[in-house]
């Protein structure tokens, strides 16, 4: 079985959920299937094995969970890009757009370092708001983005090319239609 067989038969999808004419694709069952798990983190490492990663960052919060494995395999450090409020000591924040209306999202001031090479991850890009909030935020701190990485991509809601638009390529392991 490919991994993009193994990753459509491991994520879940919900249909009306959050709201009528949405299908929600929930990683919690691929986190629970061993191997699919395993394997989505060995290759969404792969590439930058033997090179020198300084940090993930991951986005809250399915993001972290991914960022955490890769973080280990990597032996790089781990970056948590927090709704806002959540972190304790002094941030950078960003407005970034939502499918209705706009949010925030912050990191620590200090969690990246000027020339630091980071890789960006989320579980699912889609119209890619949010990860081209995180993304500009690493950018702004004086990071390269090497890459940004996501599990799922939803081709039809255009996030991709947000993303390219900042100088950053994208990788994702599997795609589904529609949003
Ligand atoms: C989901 C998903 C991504 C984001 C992608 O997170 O986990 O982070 O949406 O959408 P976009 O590309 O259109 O910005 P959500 O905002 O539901 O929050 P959560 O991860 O904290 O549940
Ligand atoms: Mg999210």
């Amino acid at each position: 079985m490919t991994l993009r067989e193994n990753l459509e038969a491991a994520i879940r999808s919900i249909p009306d959920y959050p709201k009528p004419g949405v299908v929600f694709r929930d990683i919690t069952t691929m986190l629970g299937d061993a191997r699919a798990f395993r394997r989505s983190v060995d290759e969404l490492v792969h590439p930058y094995a033997g090179t020198k990663i300084d940090k993930i960052a991951g986005v809250e919060a399915r993001g972290f969970i991914l960022g955490g494995a890769m973080s280990h395999q990597l032996s790089a450090g781990f970056v948590p890009i927090r709704k806002k409020g959540k972190l304790p000591h002094e941030t950078v924040r960003i407005a970034y757009s939502l499918e209705y209306g706009v949010d925030e999202m912050e990191m620590h001031k200090d969690a990246v370092k000027t020339g630091e090479r980071i890789i960006l991850v989320d579980d699912l890009i889609a119209t890619g708001g949010t990860a081209e909030g995180a993304v500009k935020l690493l950018q702004q701190m004086g990071a390269e983005v090497i890459a940004a990485c996501f599990v799922i991509d939803l081709p039809d809601l255009g996030g991709r090319k947000r993303i390219e638009a900042l100088g950053v390529p994208v990788r994702t392991l599997v795609e589904f239609e529609g949003g």
